[in-house]
C-alpha cells in the first residue's frame, strides 16, 4: 500500500533538505505517494493568506506532512506560517528528540544524551497578540490555558510510559509569572499524578538551561510551554552536534507534520551545503508514525553510519561534503 503524504518544500535550504529527505526514504523502498505543495515567502506574499488553501486541503487528506522550514520576516510582515499552521489543524505537540549520534565526537561526548522535549505549540506568547497602547509602548499577550496545557502534559506523560522513560522535567518561570507559568505547572502536577511511577521535578527555566549545558545526561523528558520550548530546543541541539541534526514532530489529533528544529537558514540557502540530516532524521520520526518501523530503523541506522565513520559529513558539523554528498553516502550505507 502506497502511503500519503504532503510534502511542503519551504524555503531558504528547506527545498535542499526536503528534496535529500525525500531521496533517502524513497530509498528505503517504502511507496509514498508525495503531494508537493508550495508554502514560502513568496507565496504568502502573493496569497495574501499566511496559509493557502491548497495546502490546509492537502493536509486534510494526507493527515501526514513533512515539512521544510519556512521564513518567517523579522519585527514586521506577514505572522509565522509555522505557527499559524500548527494552531490551526491544533498541532498541540511538538515533539523534538535530542540525543547524541553513536560515535560521532562533540564537545559534549564523554556523555550520552537522550532527552526528547514537549513544548507545547499553540499559544503562549506565540499567541501573536500584540499591541501599541500608545506610541513606544507595546504589549505582548501571553496566553496559558488549562486545556493545552493538561493536552501537552498527557502528551508528554503518555509518551513517557509508553517508551519506558523515568523523569519528567517541567519547566517554568512561575515565579514571575505566578498566574501564566503557575496554571501551567498545575496542569503538569495534576496529570504527574496519574503516573507515580514516573519521578516528577521542576525546574525554572534560567536553571533548567544551565543544569542542561552542565549535566546534559541527567535530562530525559522536558516539559515546556511554547516560548521556553523553542529556545530550550535550539540549546539542546546545540549539546548533541547543533542544529543540521534535531528533528521534530507536530503532533495533533487528526494530522503529523514532521519538522526539524531548524529554520530555513538565509546564510547558506542555495549553496548546497546544507545538513538534510534533521529532516531525514525527521522522516525517521514520520516512517514510524506510518508504521514502517523497519524502514525507519534502516535509515536511522544509516545517518548513524555515516556519522560513526565520517564518511560524508557536510560543514556544520565537522566534514566537508554536500548536501547530495551527505544524501548519497546515506542511501549507500542504506
Ligand atoms: P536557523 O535555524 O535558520 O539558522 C541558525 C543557524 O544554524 C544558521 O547559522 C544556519 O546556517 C545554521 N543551520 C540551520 N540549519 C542548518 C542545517 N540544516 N545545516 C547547516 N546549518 C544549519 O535560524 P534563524 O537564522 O534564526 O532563522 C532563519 C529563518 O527561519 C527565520 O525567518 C525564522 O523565522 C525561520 N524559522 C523557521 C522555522 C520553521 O519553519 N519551522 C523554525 C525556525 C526558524
Amino acid at each position: 500500500m502506497s502511503h500519503q503524504v504532503t510534502l511542503i518544500p519551504g524555503d531558504g535550504i528547506g527545498p535542499e533538505v526536503s528534496s535529500a529527505a525525500r531521496r533517502a526514504v524513497d530509498a528505503t523502498g517504502v511507496s509514498i505517494d508525495w503531494e508537493v505543495v508550495q508554502l514560502n515567502e513568496e507565496v504568502i506574499r502573493k496569497a495574501g493568506v499566511s496559509l493557502p488553501q491548497d495546502v490546509l486541503d492537502s493536509l486534510e487528506r494526507t493527515r501526514v506532512g513533512l515539512k521544510g522550514p519556512v521564513t518567517t520576516p523579522i519585527g514586521g510582515g506577514f505572522a509565522s506560517v509555522n505557527v499559524a499552521l500548527r494552531k490551526r489543524l491544533d498541532l498541540y505537540a511538538n515533539v523534538r528528540p535530542v540525543r547524541s549520534l553513536p560515535g560521532f565526537a562533540t564537545r559534549f561526548s564523554d556523555v550520552k544524551i537522550d532527552m526528547v522535549i514537549f513544548r507545547e505549540n499553540t499559544e503562549d506568547l506565540y499567541s501573536g497578540l500584540e499591541h501599541e497602547v500608545v506610541k513606544d509602548v507595546v504589549t505582548s499577550l501571553k496566553v496559558i490555558t488549562r486545556v493545552a496545557s493538561i493536552k501537552i502534559a498527557e502528551y508528554a506523560f503518555a509518551y513517557a510510559n509508553r517508551m519506558g522513560r523515568k523523569k519528567v522535567v517541567a519547566i517554568h518561570k512561575a515565579n514571575i509569572m505566578k498566574l501564566a507559568d503557575g496554571l501551567f505547572l498545575r496542569c503538569c502536577r495534576e496529570v504527574a499524578a496519574k503516573f507515580p511511577h514516573i519521578e516528577y521535578k521542576e525546574l525554572i527555566v534560567d536553571n533548567a538551561s544551565m543544569q542542561l549545558v552542565m549535566r546534559p545526561e541527567t535530562f530525559d523528558v522536558l516539559l515546556l510551554p511554547n516560548l521556553y520550548g523553542d529556545i530550550v530546543s535550539d540549546l539542546a541541539a546545540g549539546l548533541v552536534g547543533g542544529l543540521g541534526i534535531v528533528p521534530g514532530a507536530n503532533m495533533g489529533e487528526g494530522h503529523a507534520v514532521f519538522e526539524a528544529v531548524h529554520g530555513s537558514a538565509p546564510d547558506i540557502a542555495g549553496k548546497g551545503i546544507a545538513n538534510p540530516t534533521a529532516m531525514m532524521l525527521s522522516s525517521v520520526m514520520m516512517l514510524i508514525h506510518l508504521e514502517e518501523l523497519e524502514a525507519a530503523k534502516r535509515l536511522q541506522g544509516a545517518i548513524e553510519k555515516v556519522y560513526a565513520d565520517r564518511s560524508a559529513l557536510t560543514g556544520d558539523v565537522g566534514g566537508k561534503a554536500s548536501t547530495d554528498e551527505f544524501t548519497s553516502g546515506v542511501i549507500r550505507a542504506m
